[in-house]
């Protein structure tokens, strides 16, 4: 899909779609057209207004079919809902509707026009991305489903804002599509090997630095967490580092995005029930996001060195599996008893963590799904957000909120780290039954150990499990935008 903001005056404009946003009444105003487009549709508008047929209620559409008035083949007038409701995020979400309800009708071309006062750098960004990620459908092995109507050009109309604007929003959600890409690929498909191979191709065609640690280093190194969880599988685990070198870097600071790699997460020898286990295919979604937020960053460029760290496993139950019990030493020198070898997540990142730390990371975030508990505190809504250091996690939670992928703050005192405790080694892996979601942070905070570090459990919201109007079911890409925003407005 082309991407581009259009100068053209309105009613020359040629399209198959000219969508109009109008916002709900409120404060004496009826819904109104950008001053622009009064000409094209003001009377039609105001008729459907008059009749009570147009609201502007969110989402809600009309259309005007070969309208006499401008180039378009079709006016649709889109509501925004409330003024002082809409935001960048509400503009993703309207753009991003927009397309997935014209699509279907086999319009190869859609312009948007916003509301006036919502055409700005931000708007333009957020519209631009709603608009690619709404064209994601996760359908690649449904070969009589293909798609037959595609959208050859989205273009954003009557904005302001510089080409610029749409391009950042195009690099972010064509990263944040092929993070869905990979978090979408089933067990059989996609392989800590071909998780490895993926970000080796990714880095070669961005530019990036591209180093993957296998077994036989990881033995070396002493990763005797993450080497446990994988030793249950025929499929070789891979250590993969992505590095961004800014041409011109800020001293001093070095920040380290970890994703949890887990391809398929059977729980190993402390099986899961078979009954929704074929989504522990999306267990690699934290480490997606971390390879497509480097692929962004690789575009856009910040003053920030980036590294990318993902571990990438398969948990199995096998012949040589680790057994509920054991103990292994990780990287940091730590033992771990392994009361449950389903809480892997938190093993392979206790090693990810300490490397991260060994390359010269000051600042860690973390994505993982690593939780179900986080799904029982917050729903599919907020990502959990977890830290060491409130500043810094303050400047996560900002990011977040202005990415549209909120998190919400967790507890994470010294109280709990007694769940924890492990009659024979360091630390256990799992705590009691309560607050898994905290215990599971607990016991990462371990690893972080004094740097600023940040946790952020996706479990709930790396998957739509219910199609919106503007995304489709199936994997999100969170919190891709979030750390690009991170990255971008490092100081
Ligand atoms: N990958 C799961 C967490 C998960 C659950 C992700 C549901 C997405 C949806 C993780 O490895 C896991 O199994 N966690 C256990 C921990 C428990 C054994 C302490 C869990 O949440 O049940
Ligand atoms: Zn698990
Ligand atoms: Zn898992």
């Amino acid at each position: 899909m082309e991407i581009t903001i259009d100068r053209t005056p309105l009613a020359e404009l040629e399209t198959d779609a000219l969508v109009l946003t109008v916002f709900e009444a409120g404060n004496g105003h009826l819904p109104a057209l950008p001053e622009a487009a009064q000409p094209l549709a003001g009377a039609w508008l105001a008729g459907l207004v008059e009749t009570g047929e147009f609201k502007g209620k969110t989402f809600d559409s009309v259309t005007l079919h070969q309208p006499g008035t401008a180039r378009a083949r079709r006016i649709v007038v889109m509501g925004a809902g409330k003024q002082d409701r809409f935001n960048p995020n509400a503009a993703r979400k309207l753009a991003g509707a927009a397309l997935r309800s014209l699509k279907p009708r086999g319009y190869k071309r859609i312009a948007l026009v916003l509301p006036d006062t919502c055409a700005g750098a931000g708007f333009v960004t957020a519209a631009v991305e709603g608009a690619i990620l709404a064209d994601y459908n996760p359908d690649a092995y449904q070969t009589d489903k293909k798609e037959v109507q595609v959208v050859e050009r989205f273009s954003v109309a009557g904005a302001s804002a510089p080409d610029e604007a749409a391009e950042t929003g195009r690099i972010i959600a064509e990263a944040q599509n092929f993070t869905r890409g990979l978090a979408n690929e089933p067990g059989n498909r996609l392989t800590p090997s071909g998780m490895a191979s993926a970000a080796q191709k990714m880095a070669a065609e961005f530019g990036l630095e591209c180093e993957v640690l296998d077994r036989g280093l990881m033995q070396d190194l002493g990763m005797g967490a993450l080497l446990g969880v994988a030793q249950g599988s025929d499929e070789p685990p891979f250590l993969i580092v992505l590095r961004y070198r800014p041409r011109n870097p800020l001293e001093g600071t070095h920040l380290g995005l970890v994703g949890k790699g887990v391809t398929f997460d059977t729980g190993g020898i402390s099986i899961k029930p078979s009954e929704g286990m074929e989504k522990m295919r999306y267990d690699m979604s934290g480490g997606a996001a971390v390879i497509g937020a480097l692929r962004a960053i690789a575009q856009l460029k910040p003053r920030v060195t980036v590294t990318g760290i993902i571990p990438a496993v398969e948990n199995m139950p096998g012949a040589r599996a680790q057994r509920p019990g054991d103990i292994v030493t990780s990287l940091s020198g730590k033992t771990i008893e392994v009361l449950n070898t389903d809480a892997e997540g938190r093993l392979i990142l206790a090693d990810a963590l300490t490397y991260a730390k060994r390359l010269g990371c000051t600042h860690l975030v973390d994505a993982a799904t690593l939780t179900g508990a986080i799904v029982v505190a917050l729903a599919h809504i907020h990502i959990g957000l977890f830290t060491n250091h409130q500043e810094f996690g303050s400047r996560v939670l900002e990011a977040g909120r202005a990415e549209g992928e909120t998190c919400w703050q967790m507890p994470l005192d010294e109280e709990y780290r007694e769940y924890l405790e492990s009659s024979f080694a360091d630390i256990a892996n799992i705590g009691g039954r309560w607050g898994g979601a905290i215990t599971a942070a607990v016991f990462l905070k371990e690893f972080a150990g004094e740097t600023p570090w940040t946790h952020l459990d996706i479990a709930g919201t790396a998957w739509n499990e219910e199609a919106d109007p503007w995304l489709a079911k199936g994997p999100t890409g969170v919190p891709l935008r979030a750390f690009c925003r991170l990255a971008l407005d490092w100081k």
